[in-house]
């Protein structure tokens, strides 16, 4: 296997060493190199690609923004992550939009290496070249909205007050607006109103509320597009129906309230690629839509024969940039291929994967007939016949309209 390339600057030796220090048992797995300075390390670049960026924040002449904005433009596909104090607020806010990851100092050598790992995995296993290609060729990806980057934050620190949650919320007031006209609407079917965003993150779990902050951001961000079979506010509808399903099938099948929470956010999020595709190559897209409606090709194998990849593959390499856990990425990046998980019997990616199947069959529409139950897949999974319940329980969550 190749090793990874990964290049960290900071300007105190110190740091360098310290890094040097704990991350040497590396060494087999990853080709480290360091810089003092930002202008050094896109010399480094220059001549050689990297994978991953790892930066500190303040330091004198480049800081750790105008760096990781200079190799956003110079290098699009290395992975670029940002070590920061406390002390650093303002300069993470700089950050927003150019950082992929956040770290925070002091920092664990063993987060570090895992935060490191996971992005390499991205760089390299999960995803192949195709998707850097097509991704690098977007100018504009979505950015992390700060709300969510906050949030992280708090929760890293292990704050789970939902007073201080919500008052990150709140910050944003469009944001804020749209969080609880949502949180209010017969979809989650709560029995009082909520007023405030601590009421919904003490209501509905900080997981839930971090989700549709990221999502709402997602889809706001996207450029509106309407390709000949559906439009951007049938994503949303497609996914939140999903999310409903998912999390109603995982309960029917006595999956802990985890892994529901886990369906439910992987359900929201499991067609993120779409939006990237569709909103930044939209003729090429239509022309994908034409082979499903025409040569009746499942969505994904049309998008592959258009773009060499999927939306599966480019939603997950999305939201690994952005540090979702490992659970919702296997959702997001297999949600079409249940027989890499099948072994696993009922599993939040099953659930999701099953929800799309049925709420795909029931719009009528080329997105979401992209999925069909392979029969001798949920019979290795052990699910065979289930399909039944699994419909009544998707057609009771979905009776819950959508705001
Ligand atoms: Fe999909
Ligand atoms: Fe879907």
């Amino acid at each position: 296997m190749l090793k990874q390339q990964i290049l960290f600057v900071d300007d105190e030796p110190m740091v360098l060493q310290g890094l040097q220090r704990i991350l040497r048992p590396l060494r087999g797995e990853w080709d480290m190199v360091f810089a003092e300075s930002g202008g050094r390390a896109l010399e480094l670049m220059a001549g050689h690609p990297f994978d991953v960026i790892v930066s500190d924040m303040r330091m004198p002449g480049m800081n750790g923004a105008e760096l990781l904005r200079e190799v956003m433009r110079r290098h699009p596909t290395t992975v670029r992550m940002v070590l920061s104090g406390h002390a650093d607020k303002d300069l993470v806010t700089q950050c927003v939009g150019v950082a992929h990851q956040y770290i925070s100092k002091p920092c664990d050598p063993e987060q570090l290496k895992a935060m490191v790992r996971n992005a390499c995995a991205l760089a390299g296993k999960l995803v192949d070249d195709e998707v850097k290609r097509v991704i690098g060729a977007i100018d504009r990806l979505p950015n992390v909205p700060e709300v969510y980057v906050e949030l992280k934050q708090a929760l890293s620190r292990e704050e789970s007050d939902p007073r201080v949650l919500g008052e990150i919320i709140q910050k944003d007031p469009g944001m804020t607006a749209k969080i609880l006209k949502l949180v209010n609407s017969a979809f989650f079917g709560l029995r009082r109103t909520i007023n405030h965003p601590q009421e919904a993150v003490a209501y509905l779990g900080i997981d839930i509320v971090k989700t549709l902050v990221l999502s709402n951001s997602i889809f706001q961000q996207s450029q509106p597009f309407q390709t000949r079979t559906f439009g951007i506010s049938d994503v949303w509808h497609h996914s939140m129906a999903v999310a409903a399903g998912a999390k109603a099938i995982a309960q029917a099948e006595g999956l802990d309230r985890v892994l529901q929470e886990e369906a439910f956010v992987g359900g929201i999020l499991h067609d993120v690629g779409v939006l990237i595709l569709a909103s930044n190559f939209p003729d090429l897209y239509n022309r994908a839509v034409e082979l499903v409606t025409e040569e009746h090709v499942l969505l994904p194998t049309a998008e592959q024969e258009m773009f060499g990849v999927t939306h599966a593959e480019v939603g997950a390499y999305l939201l690994g940039l952005w540090g979702l856990p490992a659970g919702i990425l296997k959702i997001v990046s297999l949600h079409h291929r249940p027989h890499a998980f099948e072994s696993e019997g009922m599993c939040s990616a099953m659930a999701v994967h099953a929800a799309d199947v049925i709420c795909g069959a029931k719009g009528g529409q080329a997105l979401f007939e992209s999925g069909r139950f392979n029969q001798e897949s949920l019979e290795r999974a052990g699910l065979a016949g289930h399909q039944d319940a699994w419909a009544a329980a998707c057609a009771s969550a979905s009776e819950k309209e959508l705001p």
